[in-house]
């Protein structure tokens, strides 16, 4: 409903879907995007899943994402790699891999791994620029980072430089209303009211999506 009342075009998506049922209730309710994450199961799970999301979405004229390498705690563990939130190399995305899963499936973009994890960062990302590079070369699909929120501009620069054209950004989003919602909190001398809490959440994360429109789009080069 917000979408359509928008003033601007909105891509509502289903993010990280595993589940078929909650697929196709998502494209019934008129999503334009879906995702199909199979990331945790073996290629050839993954591929076939994956297969069937693009089957499902079709009638729909919906877009497909899949995933190949791993962005995130739960998806390390499956893989028996990565320490804390770090993502080892082991989970990041093959070029070939990733090239053979495309033909295979029928995709319309590919999230992929090269050293963004989801969540609070734990150390400096360590990005694997190059890898963007090698797999754009071998797909021709716009490039999904995942985990997209608290690396520097200077980085979503050079990934989009080399081929990342969607970025999912959360947690730092959602840390910049809570930061300064703490810090206004601290300093308020008597009561505080919810009312304003929210909007003091809102104000901070407004401020915080007007940046980033800026470094995604160009329009604010070096700012980091
Ligand atoms: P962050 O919350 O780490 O920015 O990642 C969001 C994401 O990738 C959702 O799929």
């Amino acid at each position: 409903m917000m979408a359509e009342h928008a003033a601007v075009p909105v891509a509502v998506h289903l993010d990280h879907g595993d589940d078929f049922k909650k697929l196709k209730q998502a494209l019934d309710m008129g999503f334009t995007s879906i995702m199909y994450d199979g990331s945790a199961l073996s290629f050839e799970e993954n591929a076939a899943g994956t297969q069937i999301a693009v089957e499902l979405a079709a009638p729909y004229g919906a877009s497909v994402e899949g995933e190949i390498g791993a962005m995130g705690r739960e998806e390390f563990k499956s893989v028996g790699e990565g320490e804390g939130n770090e993502a080892a190399e082991s989970c990041y995305t093959d070029p070939d891999q990733a090239e053979t899963f495309t033909s295979l499936t029928g995709i319309d973009a590919l999230a992929c791994s090269f050293g963004t994890v989801h969540g609070l960062y734990l150390k400096k990302p360590n990005l694997d620029l190059d890898r963007i590079s090698r797999i754009r070369d071998k797909v021709a699909l716009p490039i999904v980072m995942h985990g997209g929120s608290g690396i520097s501009d200077e980085d979503f620069y050079q990934c989009i430089k080399r081929g990342v054209r969607k970025i999912n950004y959360y947690t730092y989003l959602a840390k910049a209303g809570g930061m300064y919602v703490k810090e206004k909190t601290a300093n308020a001398e008597d009561v505080v009211f919810y009312h304003d809490v929210t909007l003091w959440g809102v104000e901070a994360m407004k401020k915080d999506v007007l940046h980033t429109i800026k470094v995604f789009s160009g329009m604010e080069q070096k700012e980091s």
